[in-house]
């Protein structure tokens, strides 16, 4: 068999204790299990960059004609917003360039997925490599998992999805009075449908977050005397499954959807318009 590796401790917790067998391969797979961990970590820094740069860059973020606002500054609360993009007032004067617009919720978005269920899974995996993969050796000598600083601090959760709902609302707001034409009144454009699909998958990835469901349905003796909370449970739990899925494609449409608005309000390109 291969020599100790150097990540090996003489004694540690987990894989590395003495009560465990002694193998020394870092695994004994042979299939190409790095794979996963490897697109989710190229995944994960590919939206960071992205997110990062656009929401410090203050241009293209609202399309005064049609009143399309990126999610990425929303709400705009400060007087350094253009005219038009402030649909919450602007309660926050001047803010220095090291401060991004949204920087109100953006924090908040952050520890969300952050201390998500999956997005956890993901980068323990990933980044951490702990473990990077099932039957795969973590390269720590001690595994404490989430009992103590930094990582109890995951417990969190729940009160980040409080703030998360009131975001998607604030989105949802946001959609509705992108409506607007270029003549005022009522306006339907292609920026609309990036705008909705992009809100309604939010609130499926809100909605499907397991501290969601605890809220829906946990801590109930019998579901038969709370037929609204179980009825609730019972969608919620539908979306659940899905959660994994809607992490990522929120990512995505989050990127779409800021992209579509940049490229419009840079006039790049021109919004196609089916009303107004
Ligand atoms: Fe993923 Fe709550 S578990 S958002």
């Amino acid at each position: 068999s291969a020599a100790p590796t150097a990540a090996t401790p003489e004694a540690g917790t987990g894989v590395f204790s003495k009560t465990r067998a002694r193998i020394s391969e870092r695994t004994l797979r042979t299939d190409r299990w790095w794979i996963p961990p490897l697109f989710t970590v190229l995944g994960l820094a590919a939206f960071v960059i992205y997110a990062t740069i656009r929401s410090y860059v203050r241009t293209a973020y609202w399309v005064p004609d049609y009143h399309y606002l990126t999610p990425f500054y929303s709400p705009c609360l400060s007087t350094s917003c253009v005219e038009g993009s402030s649909h919450f007032g602007t309660p926050f004067g001047e803010l220095p360039a090291i401060l991004p617009l949204g920087f109100v919720v953006l924090p908040f978005l952050l520890g969300f997925r952050l201390t998500c269920y999956y997005y956890r899974k993901a980068y323990y995996r990933a980044v951490w490599f702990s473990p990077p993969a099932c039957a795969v050796a973590e390269p720590h000598a001690k595994y404490t998992g989430e009992t103590r600083l930094p990582l109890i601090i995951q417990n969190v959760h729940r009160y980040f999805f409080y703030v998360a709902v009131v975001v998607s609302v604030i989105n949802t707001y946001d959609a509705i009075v992108a409506f607007h034409g270029k003549d005022g009144g009522f306006g339907f454009g292609l920026g609309n449908i990036v705008l909705w699909v992009n809100v309604i998958l939010l609130w499926a990835y809100t909605l499907s977050c397991h501290s969601c469901r605890h809220i829906a349905g946990g801590r109930l003796k019998n579901f038969s005397t709370h037929p609204v909370r179980y009825w609730f449970w019972t969608q919620v739990s539908k979306l659940n499954t899905r959660h994994m899925a809607l992490a990522w494609t929120t990512l995505g449409t989050l990127v779409l959807t800021d992209f579509y608005v940049m490229l419009v309000a840079s006039k790049t390109i021109s919004d196609l318009r089916f009303i107004n």
